[in-house]
């Protein structure tokens, strides 16, 4: 196990790559805190990880409100007295045509998926910060590098994480701390349940492989750094 006695906190915990992730980093050693607004999803899973004899606590949270995420921060901290390593994997996807988004469908992607992203960062960049060490790891996505049709406010999000990813590592690395972005192709996972357009589930990654990706993104030496981590299906390359 690489990850024994280590701290992280996994957002989109009752997703499909969050869950996978809290499962393999738990199985690594790791303590691992669950976060989503899906309160009892999140308790499910705490429940299996605890009787697997694993550390895990559940905290439903909107990643969206800076009072409910410093709240995942402070019971993190209260719990297991540390935190070192953040995985950052809430996020909603609405693909359909330009002309069909709406208002409502950017401001969702945009306040989930950046500013979610932002404000879980620095929260534990903070705690990260006095700790002098920590790794936070963006689950950014290929469609934050590479364009797609019917992605345009999805892929303003993500190109928006893309760029808060690389502006992170610069300011955090004298810190002590290392960001990995990664950009994950297709995953079958949940996200694609409400999306309506013609997609290959059974040619994508599974959860597991994306979860694999985050685990040994996790465990690289502390001298070591991941900046950047491309993971695709074979058969549908973006990048
Ligand atoms: N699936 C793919 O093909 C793929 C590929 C590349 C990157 N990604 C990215 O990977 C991440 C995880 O995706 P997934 O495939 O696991 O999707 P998923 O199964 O739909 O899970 C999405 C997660 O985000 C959480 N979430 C949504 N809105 C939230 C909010 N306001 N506050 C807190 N949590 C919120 C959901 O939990 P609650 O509903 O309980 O809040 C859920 O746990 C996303 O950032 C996605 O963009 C996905």
């Amino acid at each position: 196990m690489r990850l024994t006695q280590q701290v992280a906190i996994i957002t989109g915990a009752s997703g499909g790559i969050g869950a996978a992730t809290a499962r393999a980093l738990a199985a690594e050693g790791a303590h691992v805190v669950l976060t989503a607004r899906r309160g009892e999803v999140l308790h499910e899973l705490t429940e299996a990880l605890l009787a697997g004899g694993h550390e895990a606590l559940a905290v439903a949270a909107d990643v969206t409100d800076a009072a409910q995420v410093a709240e995942v921060v402070r019971q993190a901290q209260e719990t297991f007295g540390h935190i070192d390593l953040l995985v950052n994997a809430a996020g909603v996807g609405i693909l359909k045509p330009f002309l069909d988004l709406t208002e409502a469908d950017l401001d969702q992607m945009l306040a989930v998926n950046c500013k979610g992203t932002f404000l879980m960062s620095q929260a534990v960049a903070r705690v990260m910060a006095m700790q002098k060490r920590g790794t936070i790891i963006n689950v950014v996505g290929v469609l934050g590098r590479a364009p797609m049709a019917n992605s345009a406010g999805y892929a303003a999000s993500k190109y928006a994480v893309n760029g808060l990813s690389k502006v992170l590592a610069q300011d955090l690395r004298r810190l002590g701390i290392r960001t990995t972005a990664l950009y994950l192709g297709g995953v079958d996972s949940p996200f694609w349940d409400a999306i309506d357009m013609r997609v290959q589930r059974d040619k994508m990654l599974s959860v597991t492989d994306a979860a694999n990706a985050v685990v040994y993104a996790a465990t690289q030496p502390d001298a070591l750094v991941l900046n950047e981590l491309v993971l695709q299906p074979e058969s549908h390359q973006l990048l």
